[in-house]
This record gives C-alpha cells, sequence and structure tokens, in this order.
C-alpha cells in the first residue's frame, strides 16, 4: 500500500511504495533528507512524525530510545509508513542533483601511512567523471552482498580517481582484503556517492571541525574543496588520534596552515608514550574545541570519527557551548550490517 508524506515546513509531498521506508521514498522522489549510514545506526536521520503513524523498522537501541518513540521521532531510513504521514524534517538544499551509480574502479595504488592505515586509490574508468559533494562516502560492494562504506579524502575537482583512507580492522571484511590480497589493478565495484555530511556553503560562519583517526578522510575533502572554491570561512580543526601516528597525514594539515591564513590546525593526542615526546594538546580531541571555543554561537561544526565522539561532540557543543541544533554536522563510524546468510 502507498501512502503520501508530507514535509513540513516546505509543505513538499511525496508517495512511498509497498515496505519502502520514509527515506528512501524521499530520496526517490528527489528531495534529501539528512542520512549516514542508512541500517538504523547513526542517528542522522532521525526526525519527527507530526501526524500519522509508523512502523519504526529496526532501529539500533542507542540511535532511537524508547521515549523518543513516545515523542514521535523516528530514524527514516527505518521507519515505513501505516498511514498517510505529516513529518518535520530540514531538507537539504544542494547546488545540484547528483546521481547515486553503481561503478567499476581499478585499484591504482595501495599506500601504506601508517602501522594500520592505507590510503587506497581507484581509477575509474575512462571517460567517467564521478561526481559528489565534499564530505560524501561511496559504499565499496563487496560478495555475499556485503557493503563497506567509505568516504572520499579526495576534493571532488580531482574527480579522476578515489582516495579512500582505510584502516585495519580485526577481521574486518574488506580491511582483510586490503591489507592482505588486494594488489594494484584490482576491480572493486562500488555505489555512491551517499550521505548528506558536506559543507553548507550559504552561510559564512567560521567553522569548528572535528576529526578522529580515519574521520580525517571527509574533512581533507571538505577542506580542499574550501580552498580550491577560495571559501573564506576561518576554519580550524582539531584531529584527535592515540598516539601521534594516528595523524597520518600531520604534515598536510600543517602545511595548509602555513599556506591559508583563514585555516588552522590543532592535533590532540589522547594516550601518548613518553617515547612520543609530544608536546602538544592532550585529552580529548572534542574537549580541546570546547577549551578554546566555549561559545559556539555563531559556528558550524563538522565532525567524523568514531561515534563515541562524535555524538559526545553534538551533546556537548550544543548543550555547553550554545552550538545551534542545525549548525551540527556528523558522520559517525557506524558498523555496516551485512545481509543474513
Ligand atoms: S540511522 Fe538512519 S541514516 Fe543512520
Amino acid at each position: 500500500m502507498s501512502y503520501k508524506v508530507t514535509i513540513q515546513p516546505s509543505g513538499n509531498s511525496f508517495t512511498t511504495e509497498e515496505n519502502e521506508t520514509i527515506l528512501a521514498a524521499a530520496m526517490r522522489s528527489g528531495y534529501m533528507l539528512p542520512y549516514g549510514c542508512r541500517n538504523g545506526a547513526c542517528a542522522a536521520c532521525k526526525g519527527k512524525i507530526i501526524e500519522g503513524t509508523v512502523d519504526h523498522g529496526n532501529p539500533q537501541s542507542s540511535a532511537l530510545v524508547d521515549f523518543e518513540k513516545r515523542d514521535g521521532l523516528t530514524l527514516f531510513c527505518q521507519a515505513t509508513p501505516l498511514t498517510d504521514l505529516i513529518i518535520e524534517a530540514r531538507e537539504i538544499e544542494t547546488t545540484g542533483d547528483i546521481e547515486v551509480r553503481r561503478l567499476p574502479s581499478r585499484v591504482q595504488s595501495i599506500f601504506r601511512v601508517s602501522d594500520d592505515i592505507v590510503i587506497l586509490k581507484l581509477k575509474l574508468p575512462a571517460n567517467e567523471r564521478f561526481q559528489f559533494f565534499a564530505g560524501q562516502y561511496i559504499d565499496v560492494l563487496l560478495r555475499g552482498g556485503k557493503r563497506r562504506s567509505y568516504s572520499m579524502g579526495n576534493p571532488p575537482h580531482e574527480a579522476e580517481y578515489i582516495e579512500l583512507h582505510v584502516r585495519n580492522m580485526a577481521n574486518g571484511a574488506f580491511t582483510t582484503q586490503v591489507f592482505e590480497t588486494l594488489k594494484e589493478k584490482d576491480i572493486l565495484r562500488f555505489e555512491g556517492p551517499l550521505g548528506t555530511f558536506f559543507l553548507r556553503e550559504e552561510t559564512e560562519k567560521p567553522i569548528i571541525f572535528v576529526a578522529s583517526g580515519t574521520g580525517f578522510a571527509p574533512i581533507k575533502s571538505i577542506i580542499e574543496h574550501s580552498f580550491e572554491k577560495g571559501i573564506d570561512r576561518p576554519m580550524v580543526l582539531y584531529w584527535g588520534g592515540r598516539r601521534p601516528q594516528d595523524l597520518y597525514m600531520s604534515d598536510l594539515a600543517n602545511q595548509w596552515a602555513k599556506d591559508h591564513q583563514n585555516f588552522s590546525f590543532i592535533p590532540v593526542i589522547s594516550d601518548g608514550e613518553p617515547e612520543d615526546k609530544w608536546e602538544g594538546r592532550m585529552g580529548m580531541v572534542h574537549i580541546a574545541a570546547m577549551e578554546d571555543f566555549p561559545d559556539m554561537t555563531d559556528h558550524e561544526a563538522y565532525s567524523c570519527g568514531v561515534p563515541a565522539m562524535v555524538e559526545a561532540a553534538h551533546k556537548d557543543f550544543t548543550e555547553q557551548c550554545g552550538l545551534p541544533q542545525d549548525s551540527f554536522f556528523s558522520d559517525a563510524f557506524t558498523p555496516s550490517v551485512d545481509p543474513k546468510p
């Protein structure tokens, strides 16, 4: 059965098909609502049902708790309508529609930048131009219907290849392949671009970037895109890792700070060892940002990395530093959900 969904405050509406989630139907109809993982884990798609009822689907318990359901909240990537609906959601205006496609790519290079991080460069077929917004991700398509999400680390104007930052995970379906068997010239298939973690360009607000580990990748793409476009908003990057070697491209970030007077870089280490001889900032990366910006009322924040850091940044920035809810953008590394065997 199909149902009509009306988005407030825009008044735009679309129709869902049988068993189609609200997010999938909105995207099929050309409306972009915020989303990240599409598997009920990251909460980026959380929104309100103003009128009507839904089946909440299978949200992970940390992403949608019971009292939120009672308050009318749901995850649009999981929820299917049981009646016509009026929903409240922040629609994302983009400067153009970008089609989500499935494409083959060839491994151009595999470069190990630290003990457990590899930068993969994938070459696209000749004559293919892969368009995306800086900050978006792709799903690498694996055997058995599995998929793994990685953000583009390159900016969109360098579109002849795709750069992925891959951290070695114990028994990871894709990372084991990358670290053990993948070779140059191998073919990988992917789907993308995906996600709504990209730079909002309709404002002049200063930007606070907060990354942990390979959460640097989409932020690198956004920052390089900003430099290319001559965006002169003040930007500061807080990049956190356990030890200095986790900040695997800190030389590049330091060079950005030398070359661009609107950009500064604050590396933050949480578990340095004496042999690291670390003399910089220590502790939790989002706390370092709060120490420097106790008032974030007029800022935007972009955060990417492990879910605990992203959630803490969201909570603390909005509750303690006055960051408006609609000025926080995030991409949390939630675990992928594999199809049932
Ligand atoms: S929980 Fe819906 S997009 Fe992540």
